[in-house]
């Protein structure tokens, strides 16, 4: 099975050094740039869009995008951006194009199923709708790879700075460069949809249950106060934030089922035979919403998470009882980033701003979409500035 960057599953297989990379690159807070915050702020202050109306899934998608690109490239956009500090054009076709990509990574697919036929037919048009949105993500990335890599060679550069400097050093294995042109697609691909639809989500959650944003604005002022930021080090103690997030990864993950696997031999899992050659589908929804394993299981109860007040909550789940970040050699590589960056945008946007719904859209609609988990419509909410005006960065 390929994925749809073209690399097949077995060479990912034998890059195992993209684990160590990525734990190595969560290393550095340097990344955690204040965007949402200055973004959110300025379009506060402008007024431009009714007074504060945020879209939160615009906003968290660009917030994971931005960390992205000052993860792998050591900037935060590709072009200018827009004029109060948000996404641009470039910025905005790119994230279009990698959420079309994915969307096409849980489509049924035949050609998943009989291999031979690739190349010779396309029945749903998904490889021309594939093949049009990685042009677009590679219109913007390869160039800035090749460059580098030209530099690299010069001698031009003598510091490793960015996952990207890491990837064109990297020895046993070498990395050739159209490996890790299509690396960087895969990471961004992976990268965005979990965080920036858990943080959705739960924004929508506390909107129609105030008790919960209460009591996670509560946390934020008892750890973090008032006259800085969130940063890094606070978030082990933002348990009931920690807690939400689980939440809603429990109840509203991205997609129903994880990505597609195939099993490389005979296995027996829980007392089922799976041979060799089987496509696995591990449902997401199946375990998080379970009601062996969760009592009520489609009510949202953060409190759940927080077993014992000493313990502290960790977003991953080794037992599977959800599938957060799976678990084992094809588990997510980015467990400590990705919980990092999903608790810092949350705690970010609910220590900065006292968040209302629009009054015509009282009380807010929590639907999935007809097509997948996300919410049916994106998340609208008015934002008010709520701490000192020095703790904001200045535009
Ligand atoms: C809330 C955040 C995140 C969640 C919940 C999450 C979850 C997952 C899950 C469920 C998988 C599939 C595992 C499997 O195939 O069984 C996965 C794979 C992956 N994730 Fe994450 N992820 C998150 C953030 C990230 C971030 C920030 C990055 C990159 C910096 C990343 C990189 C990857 C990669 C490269 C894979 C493919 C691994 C492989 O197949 O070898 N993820 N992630």
């Amino acid at each position: 099975m390929e994925t749809p960057t073209g690399i097949p599953r077995n060479l990912k297989g034998s890059l195992p050094s993209l684990h160590l990379i990525i734990a190595a690159s969560s290393l550095t807070s340097s990344w955690f740039t204040p965007t949402p915050i200055r973004y959110i702020s300025s379009v506060i202050e402008r007024g431009d869009t009714g007074g504060g109306l945020i879209n939160i899934r615009s906003v968290s998608r660009h917030f994971c995008f931005n960390l992205m690109r000052n993860m792998i490239f050591g900037r935060r956009l590709f072009g200018e951006g827009s004029e109060h500090g948000g996404p641009g054009e470039e910025e905005t076709e790119h994230a279009d194009a990698i959420f079309n990509i994915l969307k096409y990574v849980y489509a049924f697919c035949i050609t998943d199923y009989h291999p031979w036929l690739r190349g010779k037919t396309d029945f749903d048009g998904h490889e021309k709708h594939v093949r049009s949105a990685l042009k677009i993500a590679r219109k913007y990335q390869d160039p800035l790879i090749d460059e580098r890599c030209q530099m690299w060679k010069n001698g031009d550069i003598k510091e490793k700075l960015d996952l990207l400097d890491v990837l064109i050093t990297h020895e046993n294995p070498k990395i050739t460069i159209a490996e890790i042109k299509a690396q960087i697609i895969e990471i961004k691909i992976a990268a965005v949809d979990n965080p920036s639809n858990a943080v959705e989500w739960t924004m929508g959650e506390m909107m129609n249950d105030p008790t919960l944003l209460k009591r996670a604005v509560e946390e934020l002022d008892h750890v973090v106060g008032s006259n800085r930021l969130v940063q890094e080090r606070d978030l082990p103690q933002l348990n009931y934030i920690k807690a939400c997030i689980k939440e809603s990864f429990r109840l509203h993950p991205y997609e129903a089922l994880n990505v597609p696997h195939v099993s490389t031999m005979n296995t027996i899992v829980g007392g089922y035979f799976i041979p060799k050659g089987s496509h696995v589908l591990l449902s997401r929804i199946g375990l998080g919403r379970n009601p062996d394993v969760w009592e009520d299981p489609l009510r949202f109860n953060p409190d759940r998470h927080l077993e014992g007040e000493d313990k502290q909550v960790v977003l991953t789940d080794d037992e599977l009882k959800i599938l957060s970040f799976s678990t084992g050699k094809r588990g997510c590589p980015a467990g400590v980033l990705g919980s990092s960056m999903t608790t810092m945008m949350l705690a970010r946007m609910l220590q900065g701003y006292t968040w209302e719904v629009p009054c015509n859209d009282q009380p807010i609609k929590l639907v999935e979409k007809h097509d997948g988990l996300s919410l049916a419509k994106p998340l609208v909410l008015i934002a008010k500035p709520r701490l000192p005006q020095h703790v904001y960065p200045i535009n």
